[in-house]
């Protein structure tokens, strides 16, 4: 979601900015802008579409020593160059990631004040009451201030004041935002990976930090009293955002998962480093799992997990459900919040009620000092590395192994009985995932790519992990598709299967295969192309598939691993047959950082 890049330096601040927007594309977007001083005036570019737009638009002999850009994700507005950011109104040119959710109150009073608006974004009505206020007081400082107790919402704003070329601004509440600290230049970002062929050194901006950004100095007041702020140091190698001649990141992210894995893994592959490495959380009798997408996905398999394996009831919740509904939630409450940005507006919107009622949380998270990393109680991060591409696979697969560790964890702790050989087989999770790497399901992404609705079907744990194939499917190759219990689509749903309805189905549950495999049978009497994802160890009958996969056993605890990833792979091939944007799917975005 929106990305905002700026810069202060002696260079030219122009192909930074522009470099800096690229690198943003993955949080998705349907416009995007710069400005920068010119002859002493602010001169504005910004367009509608992907970058490439904006790039036609530059002027190449451009040169200045301060600017700032941004990646838009339509929220007030259609995805216009006049809703575009930055935004002018007097004195202030700005970009802004986030919603000014009391916006339409104070339009009505800028207008009685005589602002004209040219858009129609809550962003532009930020920035004329900027203006409005430092037209008044002429102390930036100070208006951003005010409008830290008067703005509604979220927002991380870039700025430039006219009187003051030789600084810019920030400030943030709810919304990512970091400064970027170079030998005689300054940055500020959504992210650090947006500055990182520059710089590695950055500094974290808390909710309500107002930043002064010169070439050679941050000065950050919060509450108008200037506070320090520790430099940090990002340790990511910048390569490995590098693409390594894959045709998409999604398919360089799929494939990561077995060397990631097996890094994990080491982690985790004695008791005593279970013990060592998570935290005992036995104490509590009721877990709430939040999340969102895919990520709520991982929290849905992990219930299963938890419940089965450590004996405590487990609650999973969508995030933007939980901040708003009555909870039953005290101080013998784990709240465990799983995100892959660590930057998901509800899901940090939970942690701090959960925290607000006593519980305690539990961040799984992949973006070290990300906002959810650094307000939950504890963190453990899922070390998935930089996700790139908009559909997660890498991030999944490491917060569900997290989860499943965890539900070990407990286990061991609350001295249930485990496979003795569970460490063991752990460590074989890798290999296992390396042999279905290189399957290419080239048959069935041809009768896939045709198809309007696709359904996928399972019971328990399995249903968990087809939510998720589901989702990968929909949102990259663009085809309605739905999960189901296998035993509920029949109370509705089977009214929609036709003649070669794709019916996609996971069984890897011995116990209750046999019950799939009567639901299966049903959609096929109703005329289903049926397609099979089973274990080897389960007797598949003959007539109940059209296309049987297999994929290995191994422990349960780690079996929705390897199941997901032949699905990650056929949503992959489907997409790239269809010719879609696999990267940047349309209209969604990786990191949603507004409710
Ligand atoms: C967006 C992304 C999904 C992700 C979800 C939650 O919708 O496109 O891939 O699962 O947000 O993101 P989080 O960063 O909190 O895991």
């Amino acid at each position: 979601m929106c990305g905002i890049i700026g810069y202060i330096g002696k260079k030219n601040s122009i192909p930074r900015l522009i470099n800096g927007l690229k690198t943003l594309e993955y949080r998705g977007y349907d416009s995007a802008g710069i400005a920068y001083v010119k002859d002493n005036k602010i001169k504005i570019i910004k367009e509608a579409g992907k970058i490439a737009n904006l790039e036609k638009l530059l002027e190449d002999k451009d040169s200045s020593n301060i600017g700032i850009g941004h990646t838009r994700w339509a929220t007030h507005g259609g995805a216009t160059s006049n809703n575009a950011h930055p935004h002018k109104q007097g004195h202030i040119t700005l970009v802004h990631n986030g919603i000014i959710e009391n916006y339409q109150e104070l339009k009505d009073m800028l207008i009685d004040n005589g602002y004209k608006f040219n858009s129609d974004t809550d962003t532009e009505v930020a920035c004329a009451y900027i203006d409005y206020l430092y037209r008044e007081n002429k102390d930036i400082v100070e208006s951003l201030d005010k409008c830290n107790s008067i703005f509604k919402g979220s927002y991380a704003f870039g700025i430039i004041v006219d009187d003051d070329y030789d600084s810019l601004y920030a400030v943030r509440k709810n919304s990512p935002l970091i400064i970027g600290i170079g030998d005689n230049e300054n940055y500020i970002a959504s992210d650090v990976p947006a500055i990182l062929d520059y710089t590695n050194k950055y500094t974290l901006l808390n909710n309500y930090d107002i930043a002064k950004i010169t070439k050679d100095k941050v000065t950050v007041y919060n509450n108008l009293k200037e506070v320090s702020k520790d430099i940090l140091t990002y340790n990511i190698d910048k390569s490995v955002r590098d693409i390594n001649g894959y045709d998409h990141y999604m398919l360089k992210e799929i494939n990561e998962q077995s060397i990631i894995l097996n890094n994990l893994i080491k982690n985790y592959d004695s008791k005593d480093k279970i013990l060592k490495n998570i935290k005992d959380y036995t104490k509590y009798n009721k877990i709430f799992i939040v999340a969102c997408g895919s990520a709520y996905h991982a929290g849905v398999v992990s219930k299963y997990m938890i419940e089965k394996y450590a004996d405590i009831e487990v609650n999973v919740e969508i995030a933007s459900e939980f901040r708003y509904k009555k909870l039953f939630i005290d101080n013998n409450t784990l709240v465990i919040a799983i995100s892959q940005s660590g930057e998901t507006a509800d899901t940090l919107a939970s942690v701090r009620i959960a925290k607000e009622l006593g519980a305690h949380t539990l961040g799984i998270i992949n973006v070290e000092e990300s906002s959810i990393a650094r307000e939950v109680d504890d963190v453990i991060y899922t070390k998935a590395g930089i996700e790139v591409a908009v559909a997660t696979t890498k991030g999944y697969t490491t917060q569900v192994f997290i989860l499943s560790m965890l539900a070990l964890s407990l286990a061991i702790r609350k001295n249930i009985n485990i496979d003795k050989d569970i460490f063991n087989k752990i460590r074989l999770v890798p290999n296992l995932i390396n042999s279905l790497l290189d399957r290419k399901y080239n048959y069935l992404t041809k009768i896939l790519k045709k198809k309007n609705d696709i359904f996928f079907l399972g019971r328990n744990i399995d249903y968990a992990s087809v939510l998720e194939a589901s989702l990968k499917l929909k949102e990259i190759t663009y085809i309605h598709s739905e999960a189901y219990a296998a035993g509920e689509l029949k109370h509705g749903t089977i009214s929609l299967i036709e003649d070669d309805t794709p019916v996609i189905s996971l069984v890897t549950n011995k116990d209750i295969a046999e019950k799939t495999i009567s639901n299966i049978k049903e959609t096929i009497a109703r005329g289903a192309y049926s397609i099979i994802i089973a274990t080897k160890d389960i007797d598949i009958p003959k007539d109940s598939y059209n296309d049987l996969i297999r994929i290995d056993r191994t422990v349960d605890l780690l079996q929705p691993i390897l199941n997901i990833i032949p699905l990650q792979l056929i949503a992959y091939n489907v997409a790239k047959s269809k010719g879609c944007d696999i990267d940047k799917p349309r209209n969604l975005a990786k990191s949603v950082t507004v409710e």
